[in-house]
């Protein structure tokens, strides 16, 4: 049975999770959004018919059976407290850092929340879905949206979360790339298109792969003297590899509260 779903937080990943859900084979029949951010809210109820718009926060938990949370993590603490929640409503919470304990009393009396990680990908039903704990209700609704990685334990979700912070570095790496090019006499509408057509076919690679081992893909993809292992060498021997290692402590250890947007790692 179809449900009806209220987001809190009308943000970009509210958006691509609601372009995700309108665009399945058998959509929710009412997505209710918070008036928040008014502009992007009213584009998605202008586009899809089974989108509402409700007067008031309240109003989105009032008329739904599962409501997600995609608010900041600043400000979760305050926009809740405001709320009166049911005892049999499901409660999704997309906040990265902001634990099932710390909601649980924001939601009472409701007792039935997951934290779920999706990312800007699934409006195209593709990328990592993380879930925990894990909930065949919630399965089912997002299965053909993307990869669903479902975890016993919120830890590991934190854990995972950390690696969703190398989107933006992913794509400052690919920039650069295109930099590079345009300052060497590549049209940068032409550099754009290259960089974008080598990444979308490395990306791809590790699809229906058996060897679920990255570091015999990248040997793969060497050539014994060619370009691609002495540009692997160059990296390890700067330090490439290990500074993602250190980034992703930082970033697991301000999923637990123990460091700050300001830290850094050196
Ligand atoms: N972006 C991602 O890829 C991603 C992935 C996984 C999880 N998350 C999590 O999802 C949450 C939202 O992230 P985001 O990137 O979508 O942030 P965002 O674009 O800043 O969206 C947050 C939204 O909350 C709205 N808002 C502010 N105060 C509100 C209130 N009192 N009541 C209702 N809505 C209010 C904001 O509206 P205004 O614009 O009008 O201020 C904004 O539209 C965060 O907790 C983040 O950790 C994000």
């Amino acid at each position: 049975m179809s449900k009806t779903i209220g987001i809190i937080g009308t943000g970009a990943i509210a958006e691509a999770v609601v372009i995700g859900l309108c665009n399945k084979a058998d959509p929710p029949t009412k997505i209710i959004l918070s008036p928040r951010n008014k502009q992007r809210a009213e584009q998605l109820a202008e586009r899809f018919l089974n989108v509402e718009i409700a007067s008031d926060n309240q109003a989105v938990v009032t008329g739904s059976d599962m409501v997600f949370l995609a608010v900041r993590p600043q400000i979760v603490d305050e926009v809740l407290k405001e709320l009166s929640f049911a005892a049999e409503q499901r409660v999704v919470s997309f906040i990265s850092g902001t634990s099932i304990k710390q909601l649980e009393v924001l939601i009472e009396p409701s007792k039935h929340i997951v934290r779920m990680i999706p990312l800007p990908a699934i409006a195209r039903h593709e990328g990592p879905i993380i879930l925990s704990p894990p909930s065949q209700e919630i399965a089912e609704l997002f299965q053909e949206m993307g990869s669903l990685v479902q975890v016993e334990q919120e830890d590991q979700l934190e854990t995972l979360c950390a690696v969703t912070g190398l989107m933006a570095p992913y794509f400052g790496l690919l920039n650069q790339c295109v930099e590079w090019l345009t300052t060497n006499g590549i049209d940068e509408s032409k550099a754009f298109d290259f960089v974008g057509a080598l990444f979308d076919a490395l990306g791809r690679t590790p699809r229906g792969s058996t060897e679920k081992d990255f570091s015999t893909v990248a040997s793969e993809h060497a050539t014994p003297k060619g370009f691609n292992e002495q540009a692997f060498r160059e990296f390890s021997k700067m330090g490439w590899y290990s500074n993602v290692s250190e980034v992703l402590d930082l970033l697991s250890l301000r999923l637990a509260g123990k460091a700050g947007f300001e830290d850094g790692v050196r």
